[in-house]
């Protein structure tokens, strides 16, 4: 795989005529993350889009419902050929291998592969305090993210969401063949912005990631094809063999 397919590059924008502006401003991008305001906002009309497009489909929906509401979400995502979809881990066993089991059935439906599905195990926004005394989970916090990666893999997921302080361990656990998407990635170069505790694309990478979220460095950019390439090359340089 090239470094620029690892780069997944979110569409945080409010509706479609700002997701096509920055598609055809961005036509080196083959990987794009479609989020809830986005996908809110314009139903899965922006899927159509991508697909024309030929690019590929991370849809972060982050869904958490009921075994049968869930695998139906899934199925339906599957029917318009997307990637990547995101579910909370703690739907629970039996909610995860329904939904990968209809995830399946909707690719084959309408001739797809089927679509891989990762896991949220917990939100990057949450911190062990919030854990400890607003969720009550007695488990530090990178105990519980391992034991929501591997609740995910044991139903059968493809992978899961995490951060880059997380990816080393998660991989040690996990395997080689579990999928690992990490956003709050950061070039040296770049403005840190909202995320905490980033780290560089290349460390990232070679921390065991398969897939990078990166958004603002690369569209708020005030060059955003430079910015791009500039990532390419870095991840050429410092990556994995990619
Ligand atoms: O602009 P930036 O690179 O921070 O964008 C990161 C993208 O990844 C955003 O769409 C954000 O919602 C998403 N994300 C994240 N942290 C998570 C899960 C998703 O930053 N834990």
């Amino acid at each position: 795989m090239s470094p620029a397919d690892r780069i997944i590059v979110p569409l945080d924008v409010a509706g479609k005529e700002a997701a096509i502006a920055l598609l055809d401003h961005l036509p080196q991008v083959t990987f794009w993350k479609v989020g809830l305001e986005l996908f809110v906002s314009t139903g899965p009309e922006i899927l159509v889009e991508l697909k024309s497009r030929q690019k590929k489909i991370f849809l972060d929906l982050k869904f958490h419902d009921i075994p049968n509401t869930l695998a139906g979400a899934c199925r339906a995502a599957a029917r318009y050929g997307v990637d990547l979809v995101t579910l909370h881990a703690t739907a629970g066993k039996d909610a995860l291998r329904l939904a990968q089991a209809a995830a399946i059935e909707g690719a084959t439906e309408t001739g797809n592969p089927a679509p891989r599905l990762i896991a949220i195990t917990l939100l990057t926004s949450l911190n062990a305090h919030n854990l400890a005394f607003d969720l009550k989970i007695p488990l530090e916090l990178p105990e519980y993210v391992l034991q929501m990666a591997l609740l995910a893999q044991e139903s059968g997921l493809a992978g899961a969401v995490c951060s880059p302080q997380e990816v080393e361990q998660l991989r040690q656990a996990c395997g080689s063949d579990f999928l690992l998407v990490c956003p709050g990635v950061r070039p040296a170069w770049a403005e840190v912005g909202d995320q905490r505790r980033v780290v560089t694309p290349a460390a990232a990478l070679k921390a065991g990631a398969d897939y990078l979220v990166i958004g603002r460095p690369i569209t708020a950019a005030d060059d955003s094809i430079a910015a791009f390439e500039r990532i390419c090359e870095e991840l050429e340089q410092g990556g994995k063999s990619c």
